[in-house]
């Protein structure tokens, strides 16, 4: 087993991230691959979301070289999250006086590819050091958008970035595609930017979209993903076949 680590990524913030992270993560997992998430975000959101508080090591630690991997595992949903607080602001400090900066993940996990199918890495909306280090070790980047114009912008921010990243850290990173995500299909400006991305986006779009959701936006309270909050609501669906597609691309 050698893990494809796909950063969820996207500049704008707002857009969709930590909530495909987890929902992508839970129906990778239900498709029986071995999935890992890390929440790389020092707002720790995907954290939040999962209903962990306070966990007694996080990401920073492993950064810091205090903890072990397996010592912040904590499992939730058929997956393991890394979970993170906001000391990982410190470890964004910390990595800008280091020599090998924006490897420190990539070294870090060298040793957890083995043991997973998939790790998501859940990243924060800004090209800190710590978003730069996801993109290095990254095979992969998924970038949730929202069907709205100024989302166009941040699209061609990200494929600025991906050249960026490409020419100066790590050329083999691939764009796995667009998911669009909260679309109201209702809204003729959706199918526009559908039609937009498809003809104007080397991306691929992935033909599942993740519609506005109500249980979407409730399920964080509960500390649990749409998928196991609302099984059967339209973003669920949407997850499992956004999943079924990537998949298949493996
Ligand atoms: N399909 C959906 N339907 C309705 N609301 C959604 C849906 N997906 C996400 N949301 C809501 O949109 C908001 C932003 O989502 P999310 O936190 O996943 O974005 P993000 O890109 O990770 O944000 P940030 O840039 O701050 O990290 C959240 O309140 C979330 O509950
Ligand atoms: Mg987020």
């Amino acid at each position: 087993m050698q893990a494809s680590i796909i950063a969820v990524m996207n500049q704008k913030g707002g857009t969709g991230k930590t909530t495909t992270t987890i929902n992508l993560g839970v129906a990778l997992a239900e498709a029986g691959k071995k999935v890992l998430l890390l929440d790389i975000d020092p707002q720790g959101s995907l954290t939040w979301h999962l209903g962990v508080v306070e966990p007694p090591q996080d990401l920073a630690d492993v950064f810091f070289g205090d903890a072990d991997w397996q010592s912040t595992f904590v499992e939730k949903e058929k997956l393991t999250l890394v979970p993170s607080t906001i000391e990982l602001a410190n470890t964004e400090l910390s990595l800008a006086t280091h020599p090998d900066r924006t490897r420190v993940l990539q070294k870090l996990l060298t040793v957890l590819r083995s043991d997973f199918d998939f790790i998501l890495l859940d990243c924060a909306p800004s090209l800190s050091l710590l978003t730069i280090n996801a993109l290095t070790v990254a095979d992969q980047i998924l970038i949730p958008l929202r069907p709205e114009i100024l989302a166009l912008k941040g699209l061609d921010l990200m494929s600025r970035t991906v050249q960026n990243v490409r020419k100066t850290y790590n050329p083999n990173l691939k764009v796995l595609g667009i998911v669009l995500v909260m679309v109201d299909l209702r809204m003729s400006i959706t199918k526009e930017i559908y039609e937009y991305l498809i003809e104007q986006t080397p991306y691929k779009v992935f033909d599942a979209h993740i519609e506005l959701d109500e249980k979407t936006i409730e399920a964080p309270s509960f500390g649990t993903s749409t998928l196991s909050y609302a099984p059967d609501s339209l973003s669920s669906r949407a997850y499992r076949r956004l999943a079924k597609e990537i998949l298949e691309l493996f």
